[in-house]
């Protein structure tokens, strides 16, 4: 069964530029998909000022912090500022490259809720996990020590984003998609009344979008390197 609504979430990661910005800035798919676009932080202004209005735009990471002596740092009341509605958090490069753990996944998504942001929650496993069939395990994890304790009421989006299949042209098959999606529902109905959107990620492209996006539970897509071509997100946008 296909939902109708999808969300459609594109993490540029640190790519793009003014110009593919500007490339963005005619974008007109037909279905009426949330979509939202994650530039780098030094596009924000440039997004917000050249996309289309119904895009709304997202920040790839926030501090935990809310002010204060953290250089480098982008707390997410400074990105509520630029006019920013989403932020991914705990993202797997951040979670490997950055040592982001569970805990401050959650600091992080407090953060954002605070400042009025809707915190769009990456989890995964990784391919030594898939294999020795500790998936689902692992989730449970990530989701009891990061989103779980989020407050009931609050409004968030989660990420299901197998690391194997990130930039590498590997999926799940379908039916590891449906498992994977149902556990993370059933998981999270014990939590939260209301349902929270799962997005697939994970070298999801303009070729595989309808038929992923048509598993059900899978509330929409993250996209990452396929986000960066606007013909390829048009064509996912329209899926
Ligand atoms: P790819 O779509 O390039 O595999 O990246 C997925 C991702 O990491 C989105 O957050």
């Amino acid at each position: 069964m296909k939902n109708n609504h999808k969300i459609i979430a594109a993490n540029w990661k640190m790519n793009g530029s003014e110009e593919l910005i500007k490339e963005f800035s005619k974008f007109a798919p037909e279905k009426h998909n949330d979509i939202i676009i994650c530039p780098p932080f030094t596009l924000l202004d440039s997004a917000k000022t050249l996309l289309p209005s119904f895009i709304k735009i997202g920040a790839q990471n926030c501090s935990e912090k809310n002010n204060g002596p953290f250089t480098g740092e982008i707390s997410a009341s400074m990105l509520q500022e630029k006019s920013v509605t989403h932020v991914l958090i705990g993202h797997s490069e951040r979670r490997t490259l950055f040592n982001e753990t569970d805990d401050v996944i959650y600091k992080k998504a407090e953060a954002a809720i605070c400042s009025k942001l809707t915190p769009i929650i990456c989890i995964g496993e990784t391919l030594l996990e898939k294999k020795a069939n500790k998936t689902l395990q692992v989730l449970d994890y990530q989701i009891d020590g990061s989103v779980a304790k989020i407050n009931p009421h609050e409004k968030f989006i989660v990420a299901y984003e197998p690391i194997w299949a990130i930039g590498t042209g590997l999926i799940p098959n379908e039916n590891e998609i449906k498992e994977t999606h149902l556990h993370i529902k059933t998981k999270l109905s014990q939590n939260f009344n209301t349902d929270i959107p799962i997005l697939y990620g994970g070298s999801a492209n303009a070729e595989n979008c309808s038929q992923i996006t048509s598993i059900k539970n899978v509330g929409g897509l993250l996209v990452g390197g396929a986000s960066l071509n606007q013909h390829d997100f048009l064509a996912i946008c329209n899926c």
